[in-house]
């Protein structure tokens, strides 16, 4: 009886090992916005930390959002500086984000605007001016806070 009741105890809690350790962090989710993020196929680390507003027309994928201001952020792998405005608007569906407006990307001694991301697989494809640049979507799984406020805490 008190074996059967251990190992029954055992058989229970050995997933939640086992999924630990497959999933060695845990991510919490830090808001709305990067939660809507994760329901259409993007990692959250496409976002800001700390997002002030966010609002989102289910039926047309509208969206916009709001920061506490202009926010830059050091984008991995290649350390490109990206620079959301404190208003960032586009259109979601799954895996695709269109007609976005407010990220720019300096790149090339220039600042570009991103005006797309879509989801592809392991990748994202970002469009900025006509071209588009694919990354690994793992380089976003973490999301950064901006510069700014990383220096005040
Ligand atoms: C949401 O989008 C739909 C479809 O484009 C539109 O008909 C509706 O008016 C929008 N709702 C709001 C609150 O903007």
């Amino acid at each position: 009886m008190k074996i059967s009741l251990f190992l029954l105890c055992f058989l229970i809690l050995l997933p939640i090992s086992l999924q630990d350790d497959a999933i060695p962090q845990v991510k919490k989710i830090p808001s709305r916005a990067h939660a809507e993020l994760t329901n259409h196929g993007f990692p959250i680390g496409l976002l800001p930390l700390s997002v002030k507003d966010y609002v989102l027309n289910k039926t047309s994928g509208d969206f916009s959002l709001f920061l506490h201001g202009t926010c830059k952020i050091t984008l991995p792998p290649d350390n490109y500086i990206a620079t959301y405005s404190n208003k960032v608007t586009g259109r979601i569906s799954q895996g695709k984000i269109a007609e976005l407006h407010g990220i720019r990307v300096r790149a090339f001694f220039k600042s570009w605007s991103i005006t797309g991301i879509r989801s592809s697989g392991d990748n994202l494809v970002f469009e900025v001016a006509g071209i588009t640049a694919k990354y690994p979507s793992k380089n976003f799984d973490e999301t950064l806070d901006c510069e700014g406020k990383r220096s005040s805490s």
